[in-house]
């Protein structure tokens, strides 16, 4: 187990690496500053990680991969950026999001521009039999992630909300990147059809599990560690996995109205993130989603069976289990 730590050490450090040379700043200052700012300033890499052991567990060289999970990384840091915006989030990383340091057009345009910088760090791939495989999954992702947003932002005006509606949202919101991710890197070893389909599999259940989780978070981490606003989706009336969970099975009116509150035009303040955090832990929901949270992880592993059984794939079940516990 330790020397899967020192491994996936070794491959941060590549990965960080390449994201350097993509944050140089250069001129106009007020464009690469911010791109500077969010790439260097931490995040856990989970996606270019996945991107590389999923490379390796085909059979393909982890190196090889790494251009892709850095391009993943890329657009997934862009997401953050306009989420931010859209969520209304002041600190991201431990630090100020970009439109509170700068200003909300330098945020919208320092993201548009990581999509260029994303697709450059593809184009490594472009002798690649399959590039445009690797092209057409990158887009999709790019498309998913937005659409998935775009009914995230639906979801604020909406009164009526079920859980299936919420993991059809979250399929492209979270899970879409996540699964780009370990294809892709699967595409760069020249992956067979039967392994890019369980590298979906994967990659599904890991992006459901991993938005339940920072569902959860939201609630339940310590703000230092998680490094975002501890009950910014209480306050932003996100229907979030325990709002909804906690909809269907509250009983008593008391509790009624409180949920009543994320459904009304009315703002909310600090006070009441409390008295939600009390709800949830009354209604045992905490409980609830981590159980959900494991039975997606247990599902992801499974799947792994179908894979080579080498230590690539031994790597994603080691990562796997360790997200399972993660606290940021
Ligand atoms: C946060 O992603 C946004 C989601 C898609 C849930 P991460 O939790 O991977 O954020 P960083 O990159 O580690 O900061
Ligand atoms: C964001 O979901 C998913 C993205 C596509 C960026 P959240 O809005 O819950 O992510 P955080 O909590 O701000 O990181
Ligand atoms: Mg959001
Ligand atoms: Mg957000
Ligand atoms: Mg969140």
């Amino acid at each position: 187990m330790e020397n899967y730590d020192s491994i996936l050490k070794n491959y941060l450090h590549s990965i960080e690496q390449r994201i350097q040379a993509f944050s140089q700043i250069q001129e106009p200052r007020t464009l690469y500053e911010p791109i500077a700012y969010i790439l260097n300033n931490g995040g856990k890499r989970i996606r270019p990680l996945f991107a590389v052991l999923a490379c390796q567990s085909v059979g393909g060289e982890p190196v090889d991969a790494i251009d892709a999970g850095v391009a993943i990384e890329i657009l997934h840091n862009f997401t953050l950026v306009h989420d931010d915006i859209m969520d209304n989030s002041p600190i991201r990383r431990g630090k100020e999001t970009i439109h509170t340091r700068w200003d909300t057009p330098t945020a919208i345009l320092s993201g548009d521009a990581m999509v260029g910088l994303a697709l450059k760090s593809l184009e490594s791939y472009s002798n690649l039999t399959n590039f445009g495989k690797i092209i057409e999954r990158f887009t999709r992702a790019l498309i998913g992630v937005c659409e998935g947003q775009a009914i995230d932002m639906e979801f604020n005006t909406k009164q009526e909300v079920s859980s299936v509606d919420y993991f059809r949202m979250i399929e492209r919101k979270t899970a879409e990147v996540i699964r780009a991710s370990l294809v892709l890197g699967g595409l760069c070893a020249g992956a067979v059809e039967r392994d890019l389909q369980t590298l979906e599999i994967f990659g599904h259940n890991i992006g459901i599990a991993f938005q339940l989780q920072d569902d959860l978070l939201d609630m339940v981490a310590n703000q230092e560690e998680l490094g975002k606003r501890i009950g910014n989706d209480i306050l932003e009336k996100k229907k979030t996995i325990l709002i909804l969970m906690a909809k269907e099975q509250v009983e008593i009116d008391e509790d009624i109205e409180l949920i009543s509150k994320i459904y009304s035009v009315d703002k909310i303040d600090d006070t009441l993130i409390q008295k939600f955090d009390a709800l949830f832990q009354k209604l045992d929901i905490y409980e609830q989603v981590r159980k959900e949270i494991d039975s997606y992880i247990s599902e992801a592993i499974e799947s792994l069976e179908n894979l080579p059984r080498n230590e690539g794939t031994k790597m994603l079940e080691f990562l796997a289990n360790r997200l399972n516990d993660r606290t940021f």
